[in-house]
């Protein structure tokens, strides 16, 4: 088995990160976190001032330097060395992402970075545009979808875990702006790839979705 890459995508609270992070533990492979990047990026430009400001920002992403380091369920993320892990998942940052991550000039640089990354193999790759952009070669392609009451209910909870306290309308509301600029942007729009595995996860307990997985996995390559 040499160099395999299986891309999953599909919209915010699908079921991505929970189905990825199962994938590559059962297969031994290295989970690509890709919206970690996105988040970490729309972070540092709330930080600097410039998150509504589109040259800065296409300025700042240069030269920058984005590790990750997945350890226990949890992608830690670094720029030029600081980590940024426990502020990107803040409604700060969701509130912000999808503008920072509509910008062509960040999705070149990170695109390119994602590349480089993949580039040793074997590796389960997360986020918006992987099946379609960052590794359009995938061996294997996922596309997961869920309804927006069933994706709302996941991220109020995932909130409510963190403590942050937060109205599920508001997570509604949230979501559906995402999906709108996600999937409205010029570059790189949440889309399925036209051989992508559909996978609808409304109604499914985690471990149904993950046995589906498995199973078209291993239709796909030789396991
Ligand atoms: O998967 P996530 O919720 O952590 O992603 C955060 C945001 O980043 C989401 O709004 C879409 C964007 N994103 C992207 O545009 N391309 C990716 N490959 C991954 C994430």
């Amino acid at each position: 088995m040499s160099k395999i890459i299986i891309a999953i995508d599909g919209p915010a609270g699908s079921g991505k990160s929970t189905l990825a992070k199962m994938v590559a533990e059962r297969l031994g492979f290295t989970y690509l976190d890709t919206g970690a990047m996105y988040r970490a990026i729309t972070y540092l430009a709330i930080r600097e001032g410039i998150v509504d400001d589109e040259e800065a920002v296409s300025k700042f992403i240069l030269g920058l330097d984005v590790t990750l380091k997945y350890e226990n369920g949890v992608t830690r993320v670094f720029v030029n060395g600081e980590e940024l892990t426990d502020y990107i998942r803040t409604p700060e940052v969701n509130g912000k992402v999808s503008e920072i991550s509509a910008m062509p000039a960040v999705r070149k640089e990170l695109v390119r970075m994602q590349q480089q990354m993949g580039k040793v193999g074997n590796i389960v790759a997360e986020g918006r545009d992987t099946t379609t952009v960052v590794f359009p070669d995938a061996n294997v392609k996922i596309y997961l979808i869920a309804s927006v009451d069933v994706r709302a209910e996941r991220r109020h909870k995932e909130y409510m875990e963190k403590g942050v306290d937060i109205d599920i309308e508001e997570v509604k509301e949230n979501l559906r702006k995402r999906d709108a600029i996600d999937s409205g942007r010029e570059i790189s729009p949440l889309t399925r790839a036209e051989n992508a595995i559909e996978v609808d996860t409304s109604s499914l307990s985690v471990d149904e979705e993950f046995e589906i997985l498995i199973e078209n996995i291993k239709k796909k390559i030789n396991l």
